[in-house]
């Protein structure tokens, strides 16, 4: 396996992703080490997985962008990975890691961007949705597509077991476009220099 790269995750609530990367690299799937989880909310579960799993973590306040960018620059990551960050990252944010700053998205886009991704799928009447990680850029869920997966959704499925669903193959998916990172198997234009 490479060398772990150091990644830091924004997470603004549960967590069940920042949790399946701890153990996806606790079960040698992802040769990554968590350097430091932020949120922008205190009482965020994510920061108690954060804790359980002994990894710095800080509350920040998601205007004092300068803050963010030093404690993550003095974590030295290669990466950050947003995994349920409720915010729009500031352009300064994005120039201080381009093509560096990746995504989960509950939906199979560019169809379904935003907020209640899951909700606007039933309301739509959409038959398959799914999951997309990509790169973070000054749009809303508008970056290059990394991975996608897609999830059947079921005649009687309801927000709660669509949401279960997909979040089953999340937990997959983004351990594993984390690991194409990790490799360089990316498309050079994406891959760091
Ligand atoms: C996930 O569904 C992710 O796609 C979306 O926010 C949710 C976060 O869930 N961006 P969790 O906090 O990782 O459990």
């Amino acid at each position: 396996m490479t060398a772990p790269i150091p990644i830091a995750i924004l997470a603004s609530g549960e967590g069940t992703n920042l949790q399946a990367l701890i153990d996806a690299i606790g079960a040698g799937r992802l040769a990554a080490s968590i350097r430091l989880v932020l949120s922008d909310r205190a009482t965020a579960p994510a920061l108690q997985r954060a804790a359980r799993a002994g990894i710095p973590a800080h509350v920040i306040v998601p205007s004092a962008t300068a803050e963010t960018i030093k404690l993550l620059r003095s974590a030295n990551v290669a990466l950050v990975c947003l995994a349920g960050y409720m915010r729009i990252l500031p352009p300064e944010m994005i120039a201080a890691y381009p093509d560096r700053i990746i995504n989960i998205h509950p939906a199979l886009l560019p169809a379904f961007p935003g907020l209640h991704a899951i909700r606007q799928a039933l309301q739509a009447g959409a038959r398959v949705t799914g999951c997309t990680v990509h790169f973070v850029d000054t749009g809303i869920d508008t970056g290059p597509i990394i991975l996608q997966e897609r999830v059947p959704i079921a005649p009687d499925d309801t927000e709660a077991s669509l949401t279960a669903k997909i979040h089953r193959i999340e937990h997959q998916l983004y351990p594993k476009a984390i690991q194409l990172f990790a490799e360089g198997r990316l498309p050079s234009s994406r891959q760091p220099s």
